[in-house]
């Protein structure tokens, strides 16, 4: 049977085997897919025994994305952008392609909740891997403005540049930030701390899209506090990781899966619904 497992450390808590599992009872395909969680100086090896012995694909998770950037053969147009691999394929002719499905799964989940990214003013809280991987992908959908803040200016500024030939892309520090803005993405993981990024409560209102990449069986800091303050439409990383697999699976098998039954049995899995 093709094997496919996601790197990880830790990883143990991962939901890709049960998201890829349903994936592919739904769509009639023969694998199994584990999880691996070598020791952080042995991944290279681990990636290399793995696809010896007739591994087909693997996801890649923190702290191992950079680095599997830079073990693989060949790089897709969108993982040489992010800087990152979350998703390897080994290809018929005997190539690990590394490729990159994060910022496109956050498009499809913010399209899938009925976001209008085209022409929009969008803000980007952060300047790590998470951002850096969402850029292009966000500026292919052609809003007005994606503007970046960061807590570490010079970070937003790096990025920026790096992607202004893209789109309309600016760094803009926390405390000058000017709305409106429709719709803020926070890829800062202040979140996994209960931590809130600085922004001013004045740029949230009622018609704002507010999307937290982080998840957790109840609302993020970051969600709870632009709920306080009148967002009416608030979105979770949760949809955001199953349409990243959606895409993996799909670089994969060459099939894509469909995602809303899946999510919903997820949130069950989770016990948020
Ligand atoms: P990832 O790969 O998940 O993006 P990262 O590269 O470590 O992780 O980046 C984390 C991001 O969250 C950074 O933009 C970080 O800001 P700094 O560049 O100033 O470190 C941001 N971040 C983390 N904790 C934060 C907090 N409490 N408030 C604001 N930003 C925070």
């Amino acid at each position: 049977m093709d094997r496919y497992l996601v790197f990880g450390h830790p990883v143990r808590h991962s939901k890709s085997p049960f998201i890829h599992t349903l994936f592919a009872r739904q769509t009639q395909q023969e694998l199994e897919y584990g999880l691996a969680e070598p020791a952080v100086d042995e991944f290279a090896q681990a990636l290399r025994t793995f696809f010896d012995q007739g591994g087909k694909g693997c996801n890649v998770t923190v702290p191992f994305k950079e680095q599997a950037f830079t073990l693989v053969d060949r790089l897709s147009l969108r993982a040489k952008r992010a800087g990152a691999v979350n998703t390897i394929k080994l290809t018929d002719d005997g190539v690990l392609l590394g490729d990159n499905t994060d910022g496109a799964g956050l498009v499809a989940d913010l399209k899938s909740h009925g976001v209008t990214l085209a022409d929009s003013r969008i803000l980007l809280l952060g300047a790590g891997g998470a951002a850096r991987g969402a850029l292009a992908p966000l500026l292919a959908e052609l809003p007005s403005e994606l503007v970046i803040a960061n807590r570490t200016h010079t970070k937003a500024q790096q990025l920026a540049a790096e992607f202004h030939d893209l789109g309309p892309v600016t760094a803009q520090a926390y405390e000058q930030l000017a709305g409106p803005f429709d719709l803020v993405i926070n890829s800062t993981s202040a979140s996994l701390q209960g931590e809130l990024p600085p922004l001013a409560p004045a740029l949230i209102h009622t018609d704002i899209a507010i999307y937290d990449m982080m998840y957790g069986a109840s609302d993020t800091a970051f969600i709870c506090w632009a709920k306080q303050h009148g967002a009416r439409q608030t979105m979770d990383g949760l949809g955001m990781l199953v349409e990243q697999a959606a895409e993996a699976f799909t670089v994969w098998r060459g099939i894509r899966p469909g995602t809303k039954q899946v999510l919903r049995e997820l949130k069950r899995n989770l016990g948020v619904i």
